[in-house]
């Protein structure tokens, strides 16, 4: 769960810039997953202070939205408009996700950037969908509802102009070499490696990054490139970040991991920055990998960067899984 301090950690940046701007947001509308805590809300605040004309707060508890939607409201002063609205998404169920993109397509008008944002890190094995947590949320939802709302987004975008954005959010946890050597006993079908029951529950976060990583990377560049699909889809790390995402780490494991924050980690806010570098990251960033709101094609591995017929395989595995849920959403991509 934790990165550790020899995969870049120790020598992050601090105080990154905030490349999403009034002149940018001013009137446009956004999604972000996962928006009541950590670096999905500080980004949907972002956006709301920053002029967006809708911030959508796609999140499984409507409870914790309605007291993120408060806070948001307060700071932009948005209070009393519905500027800033509360939709119901939870990822392990994927009906709630097919549900949620038909909502965006019926109310929304224009859909400038979706943040996919949510994600969960978990040491025991649960199950959701007929897959271990990490892989239904962090991956397979993930996935279907970029592909679903690729279509949405494109025929919105020919009518109010303009490429919109799609970031998935990953880590680079997946680069280390501890995840490497993981990866390499179960890289011909991950989805069943990560299922298995001998697979250490821990080690399902970061190898479900890593498959969202080889998998993203093969579907923008060669299944829909942005003149076919109409979107730029990148994908971003935030870097080590002090949120809730190890809230799940027994004890010995969160100590760990908050002795990493103490010394090294950004602030959720400053973290957020590197989600709104990709929502308004131009078509340059399309199947790129960002980091530190900058090209961050250099810190991938080549054993992730030179195996492109192992992201085809990734990617051609989690489309199966994708036509299963919802036929014909992969074809309908074009
Ligand atoms: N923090 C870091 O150091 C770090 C580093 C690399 C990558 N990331 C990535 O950054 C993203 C945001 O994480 P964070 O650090 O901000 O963690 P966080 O504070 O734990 O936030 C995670 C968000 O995901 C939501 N979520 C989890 N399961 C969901 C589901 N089934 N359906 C809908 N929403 C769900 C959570 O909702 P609830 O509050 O309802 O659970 C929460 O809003 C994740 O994708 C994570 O992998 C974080």
């Amino acid at each position: 769960m934790p990165q550790s301090t020899d995969d870049g950690v120790a020598t992050q940046a601090h105080n990154l810039p905030l490349l999403a701007t009034r002149e940018i947001c001013s009137g446009k509308t956004y999604i972000v997953t996962g928006a009541n805590v950590g670096l999905g809300f500080e980004a949907a605040k972002h956006l709301a202070v920053l002029g967006a004309g809708r911030v959508i707060l796609a999140v499984r508890t409507p409870s914790k939205g309605e007291t993120a939607k408060a806070a948001i409201d307060a700071a932009a002063g948005t209070g009393g408009t519905d500027v800033v609205q509360v939709w119901p998404l939870d990822l392990e169920k994927f009906d709630s996700v097919k549900a949620f993109v038909k909502r965006a397509a019926a109310e929304l008008e224009r859909i400038d950037a979706v943040i996919e944002n949510a994600g969960v890190a978990l040491v025991t094995r649960e199950m959701a969908e007929g897959h271990v947590k990490p892989v239904t949320v962090n991956v397979l939802s993930t996935f279907l509802m970029a592909v679903l709302l690729v279509p949405v987004m494109r025929e919105k975008a020919k009518r109010v102009g303009g490429t919109p954005n799609i970031v998935i959010v990953t880590s680079r946890a997946g680069f280390d070499e501890k995840c490497h050597a993981d990866w390499e006993g179960i890289k011909e079908d991950p989805i069943r490696g990560m299922d298995s029951e001998e697979m250490v529950p821990v080690k399902t976060y970061p190898l479900s990054k890593l498959t969202e990583t080889f998998a993203a990377g093969h579907l923008a560049r060669e299944v829909i490139p942005v003149d076919k699909g109409g979107v730029v889809i990148n994908l971003i790390c935030p870097g080590l970040c002090v949120t809730e995402l190890g809230r799940n780490a027994p004890p010995e494991m969160f100590s760990r991991l908050k002795a990493l924050h103490d010394a090294y980690g950004r602030t959720a806010e400053d973290g957020s920055r590197t989600l709104l570098h990709g929502a308004v990251a131009g078509v340059e960033s399309h199947g790129k990998f960002l980091h530190s709101c900058q090209d961050g094609e250099p810190v991938v591995p080549d054993w992730v960067k030179n195996e492109t017929e192992l992201q085809k395989n990734t990617w051609d595995l989690i489309a199966k899984e994708l036509e299963v849920i919802e036929p014909g959403c992969v074809s309908k991509l074009l």
